[in-house]
């Protein structure tokens, strides 16, 4: 007598029949690779806490897009380290910002490479926050109304250069209104904009912050991200932001927010993206080089695990080595 679970278990050593009963699987046209650009010309300087990945100067950078196109990567995520930074990160809105011209030179020479842009000032400003910090202490730490205007400027003039898409990421209440209404004045109704809109104050960003240089100077950024205590507040950011106009909602981090994937999904029924942020990308990178973990097969589990949880979109710095194995 055969028992229908063990009969089914049986099936899978046979790895044509185990993808043809596998009910989510994880597809290369949901990945999205996110990519740091820097000045300079031939620089392919390697991040140290997210080994394989790099800050590379537009030229290079354009190299890296090419190749990635052809080995049919659908899209990018673009995070820019500017010349200078300032109070008010006058070099994210820039015309000749190191994004804006990285995205021109992008777009020129890969057609069918869909470009999204993040679109936050942390990476602009010198005191390293997301939006203006505030003169008034009862106010916290950033001005957010204060704030609307220059992200809207910066999503615009990331879509003058070619940008398709644009992702809010700043976590101000009233960014995704203030893009859409930015971008519906200058005829750029066609653009979607993929809100962060429930994004966590998450340890696990510590990576990121090298590889952008862009720590905060002071404090921390919990004023105006989320608890990863809370998840109902989560539904409430989300539902916010479909109502301001976002298109398609983000998760951020992801391995640890499976449940507020699953929830977003359900609730809501939106496109969901997923972004597999740079300290899980290091987690499992640094496992993997001690001889911890199979690193292909740990990361095929996590990535597969977001889409079982909802993600349509995922956001991963795996997404390269993901092409290879899948
Ligand atoms: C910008 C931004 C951050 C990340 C994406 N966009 C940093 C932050 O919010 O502190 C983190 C991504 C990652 O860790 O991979 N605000």
């Amino acid at each position: 007598m055969g028992f229908p679970t063990e009969r089914l278990r049986r099936l899978r050593s046979n790895p044509t029949l185990r993808r043809m009963i596998a009910e989510t699987r994880l597809r290369i046209d949901q990945l999205i690779y996110p990519l740091f650009v820097c000045p300079g010309k031939g620089v392919r300087k390697p991040i140290s806490s997210m080994p394989g990945q790099h800050q590379f100067s537009i030229d290079t950078l354009v190299e890296e897009c090419q190749a990635l196109e052809q080995a049919g990567l659908p899209a990018v995520l673009l995070f820019g380290i500017p010349e200078t930074k300032d109070a008010t990160g006058t070099s994210g809105y820039a015309r000749d910002g190191i994004i804006q011209r990285a995205i021109e030179a992008i777009k020129d020479r890969c057609k069918g490479l869909l470009i999204i842009t993040d679109v936050c000032l942390c990476e602009y400003t010198d005191h390293g926050h997301c939006g203006i910090i505030t003169e008034d202490p009862r106010k916290g730490t950033v001005d957010n109304d204060a704030t609307l205007p220059l992200l809207a400027a910066e999503a615009v003039s990331h879509v003058e250069a070619g940008a398709d898409l644009v992702a809010p990421s700043a976590m101000m209440d009233g960014q995704v209104q203030a893009l859409r209404k930015a971008l519906d004045e200058r005829d750029f109704t066609h653009i979607p904009i993929m809100a962060y809109a429930a994004k966590y104050a998450s340890s696990f960003y510590g990576p990121f912050r090298e590889a952008a240089e862009s720590p905060p100077t002071f404090g921390d950024r919990r004023a105006y991200q989320m608890d990863p205590a809370n998840s109902d507040e989560a539904l409430r950011e989300v539902q916010l932001d479909i109502e301001e106009g976002a298109d398609i909602v983000m998760v951020k981090p992801a391995i640890h927010f499976l449940d507020i994937i699953y929830r977003v999904k359900q609730e809501f029924g939106m496109p969901t993206a997923a972004y597999f942020v740079s300290g899980e990308f290091a987690q499992l990178k640094a496992a993997a080089q001690l001889g911890w973990l199979d690193e292909e097969r740990a990361a095929l589990e996590a990535h597969t695990s977001l889409v079982r949880a909802g993600a349509d979109l995922i956001i991963t710095y795996y997404a390269k080595e993901l092409l290879g194995w899948l």
